[in-house]
């Protein structure tokens, strides 16, 4: 088992809804720790430039106004195959898809309002850490 790190971000939804900590104790009680983490409210600038991969796409425009609609929390958590972890944790990203027990399962409004992001592989997460975090902000 490789330990890893991952970027999380609780999403405008989640945090509207006072659902962090709720969020929060589900990667603990799975073993992913929260090694560094704050409150922002991303500018538009910030958001575009985060999910820059999906210029392309037709919800881009909507999801970057979503993404800014009020705060986020975002979060680096460590642990075994964390990236993986997180993915199983936070289930699939349409909630209509999402498993039983899953954060998107339980707590998600739509496939834009779904409460988490988490990064896809460990290269993304280097980066997507990078974008939000200095080094001396994680604290393992
Ligand atoms: P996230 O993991 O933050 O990465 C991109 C986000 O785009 C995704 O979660 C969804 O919330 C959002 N999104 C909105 N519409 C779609 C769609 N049709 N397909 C994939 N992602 C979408």
């Amino acid at each position: 088992m490789t330990v890893e790190r991952t970027l999380s971000i609780l999403k405008p939804d989640a945090t509207r809804r006072n659902l962090t900590g709720q969020i929060n104790a589900r990667f603990e009680a799975a073993g992913l720790r929260l090694v560094a983490q704050k409150r922002l409210w991303l500018s538009r600038a910030q958001a575009e430039a985060f999910y820059a991969v999906h210029a392309q796409r037709p919800f881009y425009n909507d999801l970057c106004s979503f993404m800014t609609s009020g705060p986020v929390v975002v979060q680096v958590l460590e642990g075994g195959n964390a990236v993986a972890r997180n993915r199983e944790i936070m289930g699939a990203t349409n909630p209509a898809n999402a498993a039983d027990g899953t954060i998107r399962k339980d707590f998600a409004e739509s496939i834009e309002a779904n409460s988490v992001h988490g990064s896809d592989s460990a290269e993304n997460a280097a980066a997507e850490i990078a974008f939000f975090f200095s080094g001396i902000e994680i604290v393992g």
